[in-house]
Formats: C-alpha cells, sequence, structure tokens
C-alpha cells in the first residue's frame, strides 16, 4: 500500500513520516507548498506541476495559514484515497477555536464558558459582567501566539478596542486557573496515546512549548481521557493533539490541533508517537483496501450474473461468459465454484450432452 505525508517539512512530519515507512509499501514525503489543486473542466491536485500520483493512505498536516489548500486538496482526495485521519471539513473546523467550540457543545464537551456577541457595543456589556481575569483569543491563533489575558474590565475594553481598530475577531473565555499548566493529549483513533504537562514561564499564563513553557509526562485522569477522544471524534478527527485544562470542577477542553508538535513530547514520553500514529493509520488503510475489494469482487460477480434461478433450489445464477478450455479441460471461471462450493471430498454425478454440462452435487 502506498502512502503519502504532505507537510510544510516540519520534524514532526518528518519523524512521522519514517514512522510510516516501516509499515507501507511505499511513502511520499510532499511539500505542501509545491501543492496546487484546480477545479471546474480539467480538475486535479498538482505536485510540483504534475499530476499527483495516487495514494492508499494520505496524512495531510499544516497550520491554520494553510486551511484553505490542505482542505481542497483533502476534499478532492476524499473519493479517490482509501483512508485519510483528517477529513476535508476538519481543516476549516478544527483550525478554528470558535468552530471547534460550537461542535464541542453540540457533543456536550466541557469547556470554559466562552462568548460570542454580533457587535463591539455588545461585548463591551459583556465584559462588564464577567468576573476576571477573562482570556481573549483570536479564533484562528496558535503556539499562544493568538491569546490575551485581562485581569479588569479596563484592561479587557482597552485590549478589545485594540483588536476591534486592526479588524481581528476575537472570543472572550473564562479563565481557568491551572497554575498556568495545561495537558496536552495525543490521541489516535479512540485512545490517547501520550499525554503530557505544560507548565508556563514565570510571569507568563501561556503554557505552549512555543511560549517557552517546559513539559513534564503526566497521567491523565480517566475523565480527561474520555472527553480528549471525545473531542477527536466530534471533529471527525482520527489523529490530534487535544489541549485540556485541569479545573477545580473536573477537565474542559480549549482546542484541538491537526498538527501537534512531536519533538517536545517525544523528549518527555517513552511512548513512540509517530510509530503509534503509522501503525493507526497503516491498519484503517489496510481494513478500507480490503473491505474495497472484497465488495469490488462482489459487485463483479453480481455484474457478470444474470438473475436465472437454478432448477433444484431456486437460489442459484447463470452466466454468460466465453469458455475458457485447455487441452480436453474445461477451465471454469472462478466465481462458478465460489458459488457452487465444490468440494474434492463430495461426489458430483456429471450429466454432459452436445452444448451442455451439469455438473450436481450427487445425494446417496
Ligand atoms: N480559558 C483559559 N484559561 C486559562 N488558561 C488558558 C485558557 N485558554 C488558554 N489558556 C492558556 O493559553 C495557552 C494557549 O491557549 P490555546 O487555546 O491552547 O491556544 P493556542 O492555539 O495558541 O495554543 C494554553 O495552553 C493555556 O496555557
Ligand atoms: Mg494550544
Amino acid at each position: 500500500m502506498k502512502a503519502a505525508l504532505i507537510s510544510l517539512g516540519s520534524k514532526s512530519s518528518l519523524m512521522t513520516a519514517e514512522a510510516m515507512k516501516k509499515y507501507f509499501d511505499e511513502v511520499d514525503v510532499l511539500q505542501l507548498r509545491d501543492i496546487e489543486v484546480s477545479l471546474g473542466k480539467e480538475s486535479g491536485i498538482l505536485y510540483q506541476g504534475e499530476p499527483m500520483k495516487d495514494y492508499d493512505c494520505v496524512f495531510l498536516k499544516g497550520s491554520f495559514r494553510y486551511a484553505n489548500i490542505l482542505r481542497s486538496i483533502a476534499s478532492m482526495l476524499e473519493k479517490k484515497v482509501a483512508y485519510m485521519p483528517i477529513p476535508a471539513d476538519a481543516f476549516s473546523t478544527v483550525h478554528n477555536k470558535l468552530l471547534s467550540h460550537l461542535k464541542m457543545q453540540q457533543d456536550n464537551i466541557p469547556m470554559p464558558r466562552t462568548y460570542v456577541s454580533s457587535t463591539i457595543e455588545a461585548a463591551k456589556r459583556l465584559l462588564n459582567r464577567v468576573s476576571y481575569p477573562i482570556v481573549m483569543k483570536f479564533p484562528e491563533g496558535t503556539q499562544g501566539k493568538g491569546v490575551m489575558f485581562a485581569d479588569s474590565v479596563s484592561s479587557a475594553v482597552s485590549l478589545l478596542d485594540a483588536l476591534v481598530a486592526l479588524n481581528q475577531p476575537v472570543i472572550i473565555q473564562e479563565y481557568v486557573e491551572t497554575g498556568g499548566t495545561d495537558i496536552r493529549a495525543i490521541v489516535v483513533g479512540d485512545k490517547v496515546v501520550a499525554s503530557y504537562k505544560r507548565r508556563a514561564q514565570k510571569e507568563d499564563k501561556r503554557s505552549n512549548i512555543h511560549a517557552g513553557g517546559s513539559g513534564e509526562p503526566v497521567l491523565l485522569s480517566w475523565e480527561a481521557a474520555k472527553i480528549a477522544v471525545q473531542t477527536a471524534k466530534c471533529l471527525g478527527v482520527d489523529i490530534c493533539g487535544v489541549d485540556i485544562l485541569e479545573s477545580p470542577l473536573g477537565p474542559v477542553i480549549i482546542e484541538a490541533n491537526l498538527s501537534p508538535g512531536l519533538q517536545g513530547i517525544s523528549q518527555i514520553s517513552t511512548v513512540d508517537i509517530p510509530d503509534s500514529m503509522a501503525r493507526f493509520m497503516y491498519e484503517q488503510t489496510k481494513k478500507i483496501v480490503e473491505k474495497t475489494r472484497n465488495v469490488g469482487a462482489a459487485a463483479l460477480l453480481r455484474d457478470i450474473s444474470i438473475d436465472q434461478p437454478k432448477k433444484n433450489n431456486g437460489n442459484g445464477h447463470a452466466i454468460i461468459s466465453p469458455l475458457k478450455i485447455n487441452g480436453d479441460r474445461i477451465i471454469l471461471p472462478d466465481f462458478v465454484n465460489k458459488m457452487a462450493k465444490f468440494s474434492e471430498s463430495k461426489e458430483y454425478s456429471i450429466k454432459a450432452s452436445e452444448g451442455s454440462v451439469i455438473i450436481e452435487e450427487f445425494d446417496m
């Protein structure tokens, strides 16, 4: 089976591609920036100007800035590729915290109280009602870069004014006190394969490793593991990182990441995460390829069969097909034996006349 990993070429992606090579017969590592998608009459995906090859499994990775091209590639491949751990629409939903929270809300997944309002005036009224501190986030920020904290109405209002002036949409969220820590769980299929706690640097509230946070392995509570897997399921993805805050009232989810960094976690976790991902993708692809093959064979049988009840039990099929004859021997088409279930341990009555052979199980 052939697989492709399409990414921006990060170390984490290369680690995953290396692991995939242990399972798949062929693995191509494609640079996302070299891909073009065209729609309309001569639609297709071009890689470095040539039509992209066919694959059984495609793993697409990239940041929110590439959500449109990732979604386009995935959408074009959905009917062609046996398995993709991340379906097309997830590139829009998961890369946007508000859209993710809306999906999660539909499945009652616990999250911090989060507010959306229609106008700046409405947002200011809201800022007068909530308790402080609060968090303001760009729906599409990552690595802690779009997350701001405000300790009072006045700082929240001035932040909001600045963001509005920059034409930047924000979501407003309750601040969950965790002592500057959060938990990153890596979900693969219906399991959390690894998890670690990240601690923000002093003077920072954001615990992202990219924002200078440090990590340590952590054993997830049963509840946190359950909601992490539910989050992946509700967002429709098989592989992702899920960020969890352990609030005094239980775990809450703040976001999912389609392309979780693996370098940091690989240094603190004993689990081979790229291997878990690669093995899972291989098994899923194999299942689907085999199923498709069986369904294909069944359809072929149906296509070449003309429904005509067999004389003796009424549930056989007559077919019209040329005969393959080798010397004196007639070689029956494959599906004939599949249907008749002839066996060397049984006896048969064979009646031959010009233009006809009837072989029937001999009842003693
Ligand atoms: N509601 C919140 N309460 C407390 N801390 C938060 C909250 N939301 C985010 N944080 C902190 O900010 C960090 C980044 O937030 P997150 O929503 O995961 O955005 P990003 O996409 O930038 O990682 C989190 O890892 C966490 O440490
Ligand atoms: Mg995060």
